[in-house]
Formats: C-alpha cells, sequence, structure tokens
C-alpha cells in the first residue's frame, strides 16, 4: 500500500512516536484504536524473540479491532539502519515476516533495507535532522522523512522547525512528518500550516498510563518546564534533550557537562545507566499536566485539532 493509501486510514495526522524503554504494544495499540498510528522501536526488546513477541500482539491487537468493525490506524516500528546495530539483518528480517505496514528508520543510511520493505508492500520514512540526511535519506527511495527539529525529546535535531522544513520543503514535495515539542492538537495543525503532512509526538506520550517509564519520569514530566530541558550530546555520544533533575540525581556535575567537548562522552555515574536513570524529554514538558491513558490523550488530541481547525477556519471566513 502506499504510503498516502496508509495515511488516508488516520484519523488526523498524527504518529505517536517511537521511544526506547517507553513504547509498548499496549500504547501502540491503543493509538491505532483511536485511529492515530502507534509505533515502538525494535531495539526498545531485550532480543529478538521479544521482538517478535511485540509484532505478534501488536498486529493481532490491530486485527482484533478490525474484526470488531473498526477501523484502527496502520502501526509502525523504529528500525536503527546503521552498520553498528549488531540487530539490524535479524529486526529486518522480522519486519519483512509480519510485513510491518510503516518501517521508520533511523541513524545511517536506510539504503538496501528500503528495497526489502518495498518487495513485501512496506512503507519507510526516515528520520533527519537537516537537508543533507533528508537528500541522502530520498535518493536511497525512502517514502517520505521524519524532520526532528530542535527541542525534540530523545536523540534530536538542533535547527528551529521553521527553518528545518523549509530547507526540506526545497528538495521534496512529498510526505513530511515534522516533530519537536509538540503536545496538543492545535500544534499538529500548526504543523500542517508550516508544511509538514503529519506531526511525530513522543514526549507528551511518555506520561500515559500505558507507557513503560518509571512513574518518577512520568511525575517528572509533569513538574518540568521547557528550561528544565538539557541539551548534550556528552551522555551518550549522540545530541540529545536529558532531564536536568534526572541529570543531577544521577550525580552529573552540571558544569562539567557543559563544558565537556563534542565527541567526549561524560564518564557513568556508579550504577546510573543512561536512558534507563538518566532520563530524555523534549521542550513540550511544560504543557504536560497530567497522566492520562492513550486513549483519553487521542481523544483530546482530536477534539483539540477538529476546534482548531474549525476556530482557523472561522477566522479565515471573517477576513
Ligand atoms: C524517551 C524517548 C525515547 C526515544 N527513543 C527513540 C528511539 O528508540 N528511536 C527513535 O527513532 N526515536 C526515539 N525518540 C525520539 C522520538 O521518536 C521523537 O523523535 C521525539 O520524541 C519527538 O519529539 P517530542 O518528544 O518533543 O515530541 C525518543 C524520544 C524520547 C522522548
Amino acid at each position: 500500500m502506499s504510503l498516502q493509501a496508509l495515511l488516508s486510514q488516520l484519523e488526523i495526522p498524527v504518529i505517536v512516536a517511537p521511544m526506547f524503554l517507553v513504547s509498548n504494544p499496549e500504547l501502540t495499540i491503543a493509538a491505532c484504536s483511536e485511529g492515530i498510528m502507534g509505533s515502538f522501536p525494535a531495539h526498545g526488546t531485550r532480543s529478538r524473540e521479544v521482538f517478535e513477541d511485540w509484532l505478534i500482539r501488536t498486529r493481532d491487537g490491530v486485527q482484533r479491532l478490525r474484526d470488531q468493525g473498526a477501523r484502527p490506524a496502520p502501526f509502525a516500528v523504529n528500525l536503527v539502519v546503521h552498520a553498528s546495530n549488531p540487530r539490524m539483518e535479524g529486526d529486518l528480517e522480522l519486519c519483512i515476516k509480519y510485513r510491518v505496514p510503516v518501517v521508520l528508520s533511523s541513524k545511517g543510511a536506510p539504503g538496501e533495507a528500503v528495497k526489502r520493505i518495498h518487495d513485501y508492500g512496506g512503507v519507510v520514512i526516515h528520520d533527519v535532522a537537516n537537508q543533507r540526511h533528508a537528500e541522502k535519506a530520498l535518493e536511497s527511495g525512502v517514502d517520505g522523512v521524519i524532520a526532528v527539529a530542535g527541542g525534540a525529546g530523545g536523540h534530536t535535531g538542533t535547527i528551529n522547525p521553521f527553518a528545518l522544513m523549509n530547507e526540506i520543503r526545497r528538495i521534496h514535495s512529498g510526505i513530511v512528518v515534522l516533530a519537536g515539542g509538540m503536545t496538543t492538537g492545535r500544534d499538529v495543525l500548526a504543523a500542517q500550516a508550516m508544511g509538514a503532512d503529519l506531526a511525530y509526538l513522543g514526549t507528551r506520550f511518555i506520561a500515559t498510563r500505558e507507557s513503560d517509564a518509571a512513574e518518577g519520569q512520568k511525575q517528572m514530566i509533569v513538574a518540568s518546564k521547557a528550561t528544565d530541558i538539557f541539551f548534550s550530546a556528552s551522555i551518550d555520544g549522540a545530541p540529545a534533550n536529558w532531564m536536568t533533575p534526572s541529570l543531577i540525581a544521577a550525580g552529573v556535575d552540571l558544569d562539567v557537562l557543559r563544558t565537556t567537548l563534542p565527541g567526549k562522552i561524560i564518564s557513568s555515574h556508579e550504577s546510573k545507566k543512561r536512558w534507563k536513570d538518566i532520563w530524555t524529554a523534549g521542550h513540550g514538558v511544560g504543557n504536560i499536566d497530567d497522566i492520562p491513558t492513550t486513549v483519553e490523550l487521542c481523544r483530546r488530541l482530536k477534539a483539540e485539532y477538529r476546534a482548531a481547525k474549525a476556530s482557523f477556519a472561522g477566522a479565515l471566513a471573517a477576513e
């Protein structure tokens, strides 16, 4: 199925972004049940066997919804296509075996994987942080790109979303998913106004009942503002946004972190683990006040999106 055809099955143009140690089949199926594309990262599972189990649970969960007469959104899986990922081949084989409808590829060049995914009828959307990344991904035949702007949770881009969208639109008229800092249905409409086809929301979904995030991280998100997010490439080697209170709790000296040269990683702190104890989130934290179920959150996003659309239509008509 073409990417356009898959996207036409969504109730609103939103993908729940894949998140390491946060996403799981329950969150994914709940989002799909509301007509919003859910996803999880292959490497978020401990082993190939667990990944296969997640694929079966998600496929069956979505199928069950169809059998009940619902029109669920298709689901997606994030695959790290960089040569440094030792699970790449095995995980790709499982995506092929279970005909994962949408593969969200990240890092490296999707190259050969794109052909194999297209062969079973899947589509590929590749994660990019600048125009050059987008150019390379499009050359390898991907169906669309995810423009990760500054302020996103996890490994982030650094470019302002307006600037990034405009640069990508100079070279690509096809599907663009915009990521970074969005938490509301109005934000989704704003992303479309900026030229994006879809919005990619991660951080907002950390604070849901189904998410696998530690309870402490969910509470920290509710209590945080954008100024509590610390950008650094020196925690795990890639540019990422970290939650300052979790850095402090792990004993990280912020002055040392601030002055560590790019390419250097600060020494690990006793038993504290990056991602597990040192938490990541995007600038959107300041607009997150609760920990609803995924279904409640999806319904809220849809209502906000429709209200924003109606209010804009009204404003334009009055001009
Ligand atoms: C806790 C967390 C874990 C993440 N893990 C992954 C991952 O495993 N793979 C991936 O492609 N992106 C990952 N991301 C990035 C998201 O997919 C997405 O780009 C980002 O969350 C969008 O920005 P937002 O958080 O401001 O909504 C992660 C983000 C967060 C917050």
